[in-house]
């Protein structure tokens, strides 16, 4: 079958390992989509900054890499703009598109799915909430046949790590703060972080999908951890609680007036709550449904190889659709490794 051909945009912290898992794994990517994967090029805004990555693949010319012969573009660059308008051509052209972009699908994530959907390509952004964990998907698929009644998460991993420090060692807001971006975990920024507009972002991203309805960033209400003090750590422990910063979505009022309610703050947990245990900088998303029951989605939100797993996933699916397109047929199922009967080794 012929290659699916790739497009890369962006090549930061996710993008580096996207190529390296690309390579690395190509002949297992290969036999789950049907065709090989063939990365042919990657847009960066300064090519001298990337040393680590194949030099002959690299452009700074992202519209024209788009508007080649490509059957599937992977966004990690972020931000609206100029991003928004090529994956709007590229989702014109039938081109399927994989994001990481949470501000882009927060804010404009209906209008590409319209385009999507009206020029048959697939838009998937699995690792734009909580990196690695497995959670769009399940919410606006497995769970489709239930009724979500309530999301809640702990999708940022830096106010969760500076949360986590303060209730391990009493320490205060500002010295969290500052060991977070030691370790790499802030941004050298935090603003997005602390304030909450990361998890906002996703919050918006996590209601549309559970509650079947858009929701945007400015839906959301919001509110960051910059006023936490050791104090209020303090008291909620005396109370058998801990502080989080949760993203809170929620079916809300009486039945034929309902409403999606969403919004971000930091909250005291009782200890006994499974997302009271999230620690360091790992995520959680807690789901309560009308026939599931509670469920629990926990690992990490962000880094490079954990982020650049979702992204691969969501493409292997998207191309996966591109070949079965191109054959009339589904991609054929294939046994990648012999099973060793119990006892042998
Ligand atoms: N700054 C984000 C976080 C990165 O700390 O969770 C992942 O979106």
């Amino acid at each position: 079958t012929k290659p699916i051909r790739v497009a890369l945009l962006g090549c930061g912290t996710v993008g580096t390992q996207v190529v390296r898992l690309m390579a690395e794994q190509s002949r297992d990517l290969e036999a789950r989509v049907g065709a090989p994967l063939e990365l042919v090029g990657i847009a960066v805004r300064r090519p001298e900054r990337h040393p680590d990555v194949p030099q002959d693949l690299l452009t700074t010319d992202a519209q024209a890499l788009i508007d080649s012969d490509i059957d599937v573009v992977v966004e990690v660059i972020g931000g609206i703009d100029p991003v928004q308008g090529w994956l709007e051509r590229a989702l014109e052209a039938g081109t399927s598109v994989v994001s990481a972009n949470k501000v882009l699908i927060a804010e404009a994530g209906a209008a590409l799915h319209d385009i999507a959907e009206r020029s048959g390509a697939d838009l998937y952004y699995e690792a734009a909430v909580a990196g690695a964990i497995p959670i769009l998907r399940p919410l606006s698929e497995s769970l489709s046949g239930d009724r979500i009644n309530r999301v809640i998460g702990i999708v940022n991993g830096t106010t969760n790590f500076i949360l986590s420090r303060m209730d391990e060692t009493g320490s205060s807001f500002a010295e969290a703060l500052a060991e977070a971006t030691d370790l790499g975990y802030a941004e050298a920024d935090p603003t997005a972080d602390v304030d909450g507009f990361d998890a906002a972002s996703k919050a918006a991203i996590l209601a549309g999908l559970a509650f079947h309805t858009p929701v945007v960033a400015s839906d959301v209400y919001r509110e960051g951890i910059s006023n936490v003090t050791a104090a209020d750590v303090a008291s909620a422990d005396e109370m058998g609680c801990t502080i989080k910063l949760l993203t809170i979505c929620e079916r809300v009022g009486e039945p034929g007036d309902e409403a999606v309610a969403v919004r971000v703050h930091p909250a005291m947990l009782p200890r006994s709550h499974p997302l009271a245990g999230v620690g360091d900088a790992f995520n959680a998303v807690f789901v309560e449904a009308d026939a599931a029951g509670p469920l629990m989605f926990y690992g990490k939100g962000a880094g490079g190889a954990p982020t650049a797993s979702a992204v691969l996933g969501d493409l292997v699916a998207a191309a996966r659709n591109k070949v079965a397109h191109s054959l009339g047929a589904a991609v054929p199922r294939y046994a990648e490794l012999p099973v060793r009967p119990m006892g042998k080794t």
